[in-house]
């Protein structure tokens, strides 16, 4: 491993052609063991198989814990319950990338960095008017902050890391807001100082230049507690997307557009668009929910229950239960009645009692229920990805920052075993 920051405890076994060979392991903070296979190859010439990483610790971390068979989730050691009860998202992303909850001083200095970067050079908006009116906002978004390093060009690991880390914090809501404006052809709204990042955001889609648009308070803490949730999930796609890349040494603009595009797939951040979707699709086949449970469970049908199953979480997802109750209460406060809310509640229901899911342990993921509340604030269904990008932002750069910051990190370069054809003579084409 790149540092010793874990207890090194005991040793693991492994004969391998009958020879013995004895592998280090060690324990992290919160009693997980990893045997140490850094010397593996090297040692015996044989590597391990592990398709989708299940199994293979690819970094040590000191940013997010999951224990996903008891459904806990802890940024920094803080519970996401209470965070997501009693903090705010500017203030989860200084404790994420700064490691530690910001005394009064520093949150003001981050605040203050936050709002003051928020402008994007007025060259870049320029760029979005060579994007087709139909351009998917995430791939608008990914293009946009590679551009940034354009603009500035020194976004490595250097003395600057932090005021460049900032402005991506503070410009990547811009970039969003301007790309919801562009898609739907309205002059774009610059960013206000006096207003608190979600609130911002929420200002920058929805005003327009002829009327004053105050943010509903209920607007402006829903999309808080959606960001907050969403701050950061350890080693997952486009996380590892974005330390792969920076492993590289590539600029912080560039991992991070990597991890944009990484989390736009359904299998992933792609999948809040794609529940809404489904739900719409059971509503229009006249709500039958039962027979979509039957598809899912249907291998042939290649149909998935969106929203559903997680890599880690094997008991409940501790987010989706926060937003179960959010979304109740942001659709009560907002005087929303959604058909689509109903519609999932009963497929949660009716899955959690079918042995199909109880058996692979498939319960609802963070992306069930956010999706009902983004489209109960109005936010378009294909902004919701984008939402989920920004409240991930934090997390992305704390996980990148931590990487460039580990004594010895190594470039990321695994192996494979090759199953392809063995040697052969080149054949002249006249003769194949
Ligand atoms: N609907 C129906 N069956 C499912 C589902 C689902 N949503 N998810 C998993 N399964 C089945 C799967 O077919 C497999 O069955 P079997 O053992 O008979 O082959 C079993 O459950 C295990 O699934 P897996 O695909 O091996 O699990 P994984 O860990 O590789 O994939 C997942 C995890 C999230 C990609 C997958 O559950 C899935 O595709 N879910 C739907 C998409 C989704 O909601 N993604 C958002 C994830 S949470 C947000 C984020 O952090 O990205």
């Amino acid at each position: 491993m790149e540092n010793e920051k874990m207890t090194l405890t005991k040793t693991a076994k492994l004969v391998l052609q009958e020879q013995e060979y004895e592998l280090p392991t060690f324990t992290g903070s919160e009693g997980e063991v990893g045997i140490d296979i850094s010397q593996l190859r090297s040692k015996t010439g044989a590597i391990t198989a592990d398709s989708g990483y299940g199994n293979t610790g690819s970094c040590q971390s000191a940013i997010t814990f999951i224990d996903g068979e008891k459904g806990i989730l802890r940024y920094r050691g803080y519970p996401i319950e209470e965070l997501a009860e009693k903090s705010n998202f500017t203030e989860v992303s200084y404790l994420l990338i700064f490691g530690h909850l910001p005394n009064k001083k520093e949150l003001e200095k981050f605040q203050f960095g936050l709002t003051h970067h928020s402008l994007i050079h007025e060259d870049m908006k320029k760029f979005y008017e060579g994007f087709p009116p139909t351009a998917h906002p995430m791939g608008i978004l990914s293009s946009m902050v590679s551009s940034l390093s354009a603009f500035y060009p020194e976004a490595g690991y250097n003395a600057d890391v932090e005021l460049n880390i900032i402005r991506l914090l503070s410009k990547l809501k811009t970039i969003a807001a301007f790309s919801y404006k562009k898609s739907i052809g309205q002059p774009y709204v610059y960013p206000r100082n006096d207003l608190s990042y979600s609130a911002d955001m929420l200002h920058m889609m929805f005003a327009v230049p002829s009327e004053v648009y105050e943010v509903p308070k209920v607007l402006e803490e829903a999309l808080d507690l959606l960001l907050i949730l969403h701050a950061d999930h350890e080693q997952n796609c486009s996380t590892s997307t974005v330390r792969m890349v920076g492993s590289s040494e590539a600029n912080l603009f560039a991992s991070i557009s990597a991890g944009i595009c990484a989390l736009w797939g359904p299998l992933h951040g792609g999948a809040n668009q794609q529940v809404i979707t489904m739900l719409e699709k059971i509503r229009d086949d006249g709500g039958d929910y039962k027979k979509y449970i039957n598809l899912a469970k249907d291998k042939e049908s290649k149909f998935k229950l969106m929203g559903f199953g997680h890599r880690v979480y094997k008991n409940f997802d501790p987010r989706a239960k926060i937003l179960k109750a959010s979304a109740d209460k942001v659709l009560e406060q907002l005087g929303v009645k959604d058909p689509m809310l109903d519609i999932a509640k009963n497929l949660e229901e009716i899955a959690l009692k079918d042995p199909f899911f109880i058996e692979r342990k498939l319960y609802p993921n963070v992306d069930f229920y956010s999706g009902i509340i983004y489209r109960a604030m109005g936010i378009p269904t294909n902004m919701f990805t984008v939402m989920f990008a920004l409240g991930r932002l934090p997390g992305w750069i704390a996980q990148w920052k931590e990487m460039r910051e580990t004594p010895g990190a190594r470039i990321y370069r695994p192996r494979q075993i090759y199953v392809g054809e063995t040697t052969r003579s080149y054949v002249a084409l006249e003769k194949r």
